[in-house]
Formats: C-alpha cells, sequence, structure tokens
C-alpha cells in the first residue's frame, strides 16, 4: 500500500502550528507557536494582533515542520488545512498559504473543520480506537457533545447555549485575578481548594437534556466574591477555583453520561484545551470505568490548538475523496 503524507496548516485562533501526518496517525513533526505571551497583555486574543503574526510566522512553522519530518514539498500528498470556524483573519492566512503551496506545487488541498481536527486528535495515541464514538469536545470556543458515526460522519448531539466551557475556565480566572488562559490557572489553584466549599450551580436546559449552558456561573461566582466583601468574609481564592471546576466537571459528566446512555455507545472520548485538565480526564476516567464504557483521550499537546490533530481529520477527507478547489475560503462560522 502506498504512504499517504500530510502537511497540515492550522491558524484560526492563536497558534500558528504545521504538522507532517504519515497514514493518518502517525505524526512525523508538530510544530506549534504560540502567541499566549502577546495575547496576555491584553486579558485575551486580539483578533488583529493574530492575524499578523500568523503572517509572521507561518513560513517558518511549515519549513520546521518538514524539516523535523525530513521530508520535502516532494514527499506531501496532499496539504490540509482549517478552513473554520474561528477568527476570519487569522483563519486566511492558513487558507491562502495552504492554497499557494497546492497551486505552486500541484498538491491537493483539503479544508478541514476546526472542530473535526480536535476529535480527530483521540486517533494519534490510541490506535485502537475507531468509530463509533461519542466525543465532548470543550475548548474556548466550543463545547459540543458529537456522536462520531464513521470517520467523517458527525452527529452534534448537545452544545452550550451561551459560554463554552474554556471561556467559563477564562472569565472566572479574570474574576478572581489570574490572568489569561484562564483554564490552566484554576486547574493549579484549585489542587490548594476545597472543591465543596462552595455551590455554584449550573443550569440545566429546559427539554435539551445534552445542552450546556455556562454563562450564569461567572456571575454566581461574582456575587460570590461581592458578598463576602459586604460581609466582610475572607475569600478564598483557591476555594472558589477548586468549587467552580467541580460544577463545571460535573455538569460535563452528567450531560455526557446521559448521551451515552441514551445513544447507547461503549466508548467516549474527550477533546479540545480543557480536555488537558487532569481533574476532568481523572473523573471521566472514573465514571466510564464504573459503567464499563471505554475512555479515551489525547495528550494534553493535542488537546489544546495543534496541526497533527489537523492533518489527522485531512487524511480520513483525503481517502474519502474530498478535495477542495483553490476557491477555498476561510468560514469564521463553519458547521459541522
Ligand atoms: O482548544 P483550545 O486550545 O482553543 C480553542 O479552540 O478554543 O482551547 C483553549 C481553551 C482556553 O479557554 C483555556 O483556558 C482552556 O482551553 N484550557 C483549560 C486547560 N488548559 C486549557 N481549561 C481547563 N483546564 C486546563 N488545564
Ligand atoms: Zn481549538
Amino acid at each position: 500500500e502506498k504512504n499517504v503524507t500530510i502537511l497540515a496548516i492550522e491558524s484560526s485562533c492563536d497558534e500558528t502550528a504545521a504538522a507532517v501526518v504519515k497514514n493518518g496517525r502517525e505524526i512525523l513533526s508538530n510544530i506549534i507557536s504560540s502567541q499566549i505571551e502577546l495575547h496576555k497583555l491584553y486579558g485575551g486574543v486580539v483578533p488583529e494582533i493574530a492575524s499578523r503574526k500568523h503572517i509572521e510566522k507561518i513560513n517558518q512553522v511549515i519549513d520546521e515542520a518538514l524539516d523535523v519530518a525530513n521530508v520535502s514539498l516532494e514527499d506531501i500528498d496532499a496539504i490540509g488545512v482549517t478552513y473554520g470556524p474561528g477568527l476570519v483573519g487569522a483563519l486566511l492566512v492558513g487558507v491562502s498559504q495552504a492554497k499557494a503551496i497546492s497551486f505552486a506545487r500541484s498538491i491537493p488541498l483539503v479544508g478541514v473543520h476546526h472542530i473535526e481536527g480536535h476529535i480527530s486528535a483521540n486517533y494519534i495515541e490510541n490506535a485502537k480506537l475507531e468509530p463509533p464514538f461519542m466525543c465532548l469536545v470543550v475548548s474556548g470556543g466550543h463545547t459540543h457533545l458529537v456522536y462520531v458515526r464513521d470517520y467523517g460522519k458527525y452527529e452534534i448531539v448537545g452544545r452550550t447555549r451561551d459560554d463554552a466551557a474554556g471561556e467559563a475556565f477564562d472569565k472566572v480566572a479574570r474574576a478572581v485575578g489570574l490572568g489569561y488562559p484562564g483554564g490552566p490557572k484554576i486547574e493549579k489553584l484549585a489542587k490548594e481548594g476545597n472543591e465543596n466549599a462552595i455551590s455554584f450551580p449550573i443550569a440545566n436546559i429546559d427539554g435539551s437534556p445534552y445542552d450546556f449552558s455556562f454563562s450564569g456561573v461567572k456571575s454566581s461566582v461574582l456575587n460570590y466574591i461581592n458578598g463576602c466583601k459586604m460581609k466582610n468574609v475572607e475569600i478564598v481564592k483557591a476555594n472558589i477555583a477548586a468549587s467552580f471546576q467541580k460544577a463545571v466537571i460535573d455538569a460535563l459528566i452528567e450531560k455526557s453520561m446521559s448521551a451515552l446512555n441514551d445513544y447507547k455507545v461503549e466508548k467516549f472520548t474527550i477533546a479540545g484545551g480543557v480536555a488537558s485538565n487532569t481533574t476532568l480526564r481523572l473523573a471521566m476516567q472514573e465514571i466510564c470505568e464504573e459503567r464499563g464504557i471505554q475512555f479515551f483521550h489525547p495528550s494534553p499537546i493535542y488537546c489544546t490548538d495543534n496541526a497533527a490533530m489537523i492533518g489527522v481529520a485531512a487524511y480520513y477527507e483525503y481517502m474519502e475523496g474530498t478535495r477542495h478547489g483553490l476557491d477555498l475560503n476561510a468560514v469564521p462560522n463553519l458547521k459541522i
């Protein structure tokens, strides 16, 4: 059988990334240039700055990905690129670069959905994982429960009605003065706190058992802090972090488990930046063991934005015959 080597590019948010992926699951290189230090100054991602930085870095990142993989463009069978969803200016940098290489070298072009990439990250280290399975995608921009019926075949089972789970982490971190990005900082601080100290209820959506709502929890945290100030009660940030984190994890577990049960699926995976949270993983692992469900998750480096996951998704799309033309455009609100 012929090998299929894919060069993948990801630039939907604040990571400029390129990777080389062989036969879908073998990562030959995975280069990420993160802009976090730059955006930290503003407390979040500034779209215009992100686009400019992508332009500065993209060539270098692609060259490095080819170098580390020890391949040249002659060895590349297809170029995979994230074309949505994401920041339009940021996406355009990757898409334009992918189209330019595709045109100059006559290499087939495969546009990839960012969420499909996150889900596909699970294939990298889990050789035995095959669809069908349920995936909980939890990132800064998305909270989706997705039923993966087959490679490239997705059904959205549940989603957030407002904020994404990662967004809630970021907002609560800001409220307690921890800075950006909030997820890892909350997780660290939570280890020193009592998760049962404060109750931060997370709303259920009537009639939609698999949907999430995280916009209220930030208000609960702010109300709690104001209440403490008024009553002159000491504010223990570690307890806030631990209790908030537990509330989010409990909500994620509850909805995921009912979806798994109702869809009669025996394999469960998680993906996205929030999936790198160790407390979340251990909790998921435990509940899945109790229920006899096989649980899979990517390493943290494949949870947050990267191009390896885009290369994996591109491989399965490529094998299914997906090809995009030079009219491929960035689609900021691309549906899965
Ligand atoms: O997947 P990702 O890199 O970008 C998007 O596609 O959105 O996810 C970034 C999000 C941020 O909101 C960040 O705070 C969150 O993932 N995150 C975490 C952790 N690490 C990153 N949330 C909770 N715990 C973590 N350890
Ligand atoms: Zn992402």
